[in-house]
């Protein structure tokens, strides 16, 4: 069953900032992997210049009926660094979240469809994230290592089991430059070793 839910630009969210983070912190309390911090990283990811994109790129969903706040997920800009070193601009979907008495209602597939349609409407080529790759095939997002890609920074090889790239366009665009190619999902953000690596799944 799919719950009827609005989804509006962050901008126009009839809430506060500290609102939308407790609302993220405790949807994120029952998730598989976190750490805590993923309202911290939304504030990181929305306010670094670097992470910037020129078009609505952070969404909430509300109760049709109530207005309730019930979802939430962010873009950002990230880069795919080929094997010759050349940069080639992908998005992170990352985090997403739904209140977890909302959850398998379709509220997230809801969310995540806004993300590829804005980033289509955007000429974006290539999206990226990390997480259950039994939840996100189903939008079409495929195993790094079936283009050969690789995570920056993640030397044990962690990172690549939810590692996962999606298409935006069709046919993809220039498929062979993601072999080899490496994408830096820690950004600076997360703790890493040369072993072990922490950082927040979508
Ligand atoms: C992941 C999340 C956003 C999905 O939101 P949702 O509104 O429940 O998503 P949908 O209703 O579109 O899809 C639900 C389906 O996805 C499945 N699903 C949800 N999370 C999953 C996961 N981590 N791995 C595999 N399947 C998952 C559900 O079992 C359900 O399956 P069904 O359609 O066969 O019933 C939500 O579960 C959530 O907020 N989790 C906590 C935060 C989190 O872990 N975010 C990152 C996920 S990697």
């Amino acid at each position: 069953m799919t719950q009827s839910v609005r989804i509006l630009d962050y901008i126009h969210a009839p809430c506060t900032g500290a609102e939308l983070a407790a609302f993220i912190t405790e949807a994120f309390a029952t998730a598989v992997h976190k750490d805590g911090t993923e309202a911290e990283l939304v504030h990181r990811l929305r306010n670094d210049p670097a992470r910037a994109l020129q078009f609505p790129n952070e969404f909430v969903a509300l109760d049709e009926e109530t207005q309730e706040l019930v979802g939430h997920v962010l873009l950002s800009r990230t880069t795919i660094t080929t094997a010759y070193g050349d940069e080639i601009g992908a998005v992170l979907l990352a985090p997403i979240c739904v209140k977890q008495e909302r959850r398998s209602r379709g509220i997230g597939s809801v969310l995540i469809e806004e993300c590829l349609r804005q980033c289509r409407l955007a000429n974006e080529k290539w999206m990226v994230v990390l997480g259950d790759p039994a939840y996100y095939g189903r939008f079409g997002f495929r195993l790094f290592a079936e283009y050969g890609l690789t995570v920056e920074g993640d030397p044990a090889g962690e990172l690549l089991p939810y590692s996962q790239v999606l298409a935006l366009t069709d046919p993809a665009e220039k498929p062979e430059l993601l072999d080899k190619a490496r994408v830096d999902f820690l950004m600076g953000y997360a703790e890493s070793d040369s072993s072990s690596v922490t950082v927040t799944m979508a």
